[in-house]
Formats: structure tokens, C-alpha cells, sequence
């Protein structure tokens, strides 16, 4: 029996460890969960630019998770930056396979800025094998928007959007709000196929950090692993993400980056445990 909760994440590197991997880790840690990870991607940036990438043989992302299968099973898992269709497929395969939990899908197709992450092929695999097998799906707006072809400005639009891509199989659909212009709230919505779950936190300004949507799909995923349901799950993922971002540092020239133990200094800073 394991003496604490599993969580496995299939993304991307990030040397500065903002985003990706690194991040996932962390905030598995944070949360009290043990963190296993399969890179896809190997990618060269920091908290400003992406300088390069090289994509992980669909072969070699097989046979790292097939390692971990002989080792102990995680009781819940994330994917974040895929790469290419080839290993959309080859993840995908392998979760049924192998009896996998179905995966936190955190579709990484688009940058915040707008900058393909995934082409065309991997979104029309992700589409086509990894949202049907999915617990949950988190587009940012631009992913939503390419996903369900919705142009989105405000919430009645993100529910539009969200009844669109529940369609395409997963359980549930978070579409995260942080690039919509509302000036002081970050909202983002939740559907499960049944109910509107709108969860709005205070907007931190001027921050600016990288590796959000990570922290949130990683947080979900731990909280997920610690045995909370979905709902729950989302709703103290984006309470860490909030104070993460609120606790966010200046390390070097770099943008802000996140504070996984903000959780920590906040009790602190309350003079409380709680
Ligand atoms: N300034 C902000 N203040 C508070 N919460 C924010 C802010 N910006 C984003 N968030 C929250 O962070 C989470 C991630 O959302 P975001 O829209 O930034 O995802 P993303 O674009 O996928 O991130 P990334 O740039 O890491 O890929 C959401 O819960 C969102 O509401
Ligand atoms: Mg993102």
C-alpha cells in the first residue's frame, strides 16, 4: 500500500522551472502528493522565450510510462505539452491500455499569446483520442475558442463553448478565464455535462507569471489523488493558483514566477495553522 498519494504528469520541460514538468512536481509536492512525470518534450526556455524544443520519440514516452507500470500505479495523472499527434496517440493508447485514471487534459495547444503549441495533426489527434478518455479538459480561451470554433468575450459565450467541447467526450470541461478582460476578477467556468459552475477569484495584478494553466491542471490533479471529487478538485485548484500568484517572486531578469508553497506563507502570514 502506498503511504501517500500518487499523482503522474506527461508534459514538457521547462529548465527554468516555471512551467511544465518542474511546475507539476512542485506542486504536487506542495500539496502533499508523490509525483511521478514523462517527458514528451524537451524544451528550451525561461520565463520569457522559448528558444527551442525537441520532441521525444513516440517510442522512448511509451516506454517510460511502461517503467512506471512496473513500479506503482498513480491514482490520478495530468497531461500538459504533447508534442506532436504521434505521442497524443501513443499517451492515449497507453492510459487504456495500462488501465490508467482517466487524465486531467490540460490541451496545451496555444500560448496565451496566441502561439501554436500543437499543430493542426496533434489537435485533431487530441480531439479524436485523448478528450473522449479525459476527466476533465482545460482550455485557456484561445484553446477554447479553436476547440468548439466559438469566438469568446465573456461567460455566456465560455458556456457556449463548453457545451461544444463536452460533446467531444470528456467528463468534464474547466474553460479558464484569465485572458478574458475582466478587470477584477479571473472567472473561470465549469461543465459537467449537467450544471455551470462559475468560479471567480480576485484578478491579481500586474504579475504576469508563466506556468498557470500548469499549476491549476497539476493542482486539480493532486487534490484529484488525494481522493476529492472533480468539483472540489477545481475549486481548491484555483484557490492555489490564486495564491501562488499573489505569493509570485522576482527571481533574476526573469518574469515573475509562481509560489507553489504560498499555501505555507499565507498560514504564516495569518499567524494560523489553519
Ligand atoms: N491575473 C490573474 N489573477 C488571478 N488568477 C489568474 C490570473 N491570470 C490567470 N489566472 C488564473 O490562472 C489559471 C490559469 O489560467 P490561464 O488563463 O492563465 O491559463 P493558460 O493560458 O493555460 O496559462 P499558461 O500561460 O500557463 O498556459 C486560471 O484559474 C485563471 O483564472
Ligand atoms: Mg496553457
Amino acid at each position: 500500500m502506498s503511504i501517500q498519494p500518487l499523482a503522474l504528469t506527461v508534459a514538457g520541460t521547462d529548465p527554468c522551472g516555471g512551467a511544465g514538468i518542474p511546475a507539476d512536481l512542485k506542486t504536487f509536492a506542495a500539496l502533499g502528493v508523490y509525483g511521478f512525470s514523462v517527458v514528451t518534450v524537451v524544451v528550451a526556455q525561461n520565463s520569457s522565450q522559448v528558444l527551442g524544443t525537441a520532441v521525444v520519440d513516440r517510442e522512448m514516452v511509451g516506454r517510460q510510462i511502461l517503467a512506471l507500470m512496473a513500479h506503482s500505479r498513480p491514482q490520478a495523472m495530468k497531461t500538459g505539452a504533447l508534442g506532436n499527434a504521434e505521442i497524443v496517440a501513443e499517451v492515449a493508447s497507453a492510459i487504456s491500455s495500462f488501465g490508467l485514471p482517466a487524465p486531467v487534459v490540460d490541451p496545451v495547444i496555444l500560448s496565451s499569446g496566441g502561439a501554436r503549441l500543437l499543430d493542426k495533426q496533434g489537435e485533431d489527434a487530441m480531439r479524436k483520442h485523448l478528450l473522449p478518455i479525459a476527466a476533465l479538459v482545460t482550455p485557456n480561451v484561445p484553446e477554447a475558442q479553436a476547440l468548439s470554433a466559438i469566438q469568446i468575450q465573456n461567460v455566456a459565450a465560455m458556456r457556449e463553448a463548453a457545451r461544444v467541447i463536452y460533446k467531444m467526450g470528456p467528463r468534464a470541461v474547466l474553460i479558464k478565464g484569465g485572458h478574458l478582460a475582466a478587470p477584477q476578477l479571473a472567472v473561470d467556468l465549469l461543465y459537467d455535462g449537467q450544471r455551470y459552475i462559475e468560479l471567480a477569484q480576485e484578478r491579481i495584478e500586474g504579475s504576469g507569471a508563466h506556468g498557470t494553466g500548469c499549476a491549476l491542471s497539476a493542482a486539480i490533479t493532486a487534490w484529484l489523488a488525494r481522493g476529492a471529487e472533480m468539483e472540489d478538485a477545481v475549486r481548491k485548484g484555483k484557490a492555489f493558483v490564486t495564491r501562488a500568484l499573489r505569493y509570485a517572486f522576482q527571481l533574476g531578469a526573469g518574469r515573475p514566477l509562481l509560489n507553489p508553497w504560498a499555501g505555507a506563507q499565507s498560514r504564516k502570514d495569518n499567524g494560523s495553522d489553519g
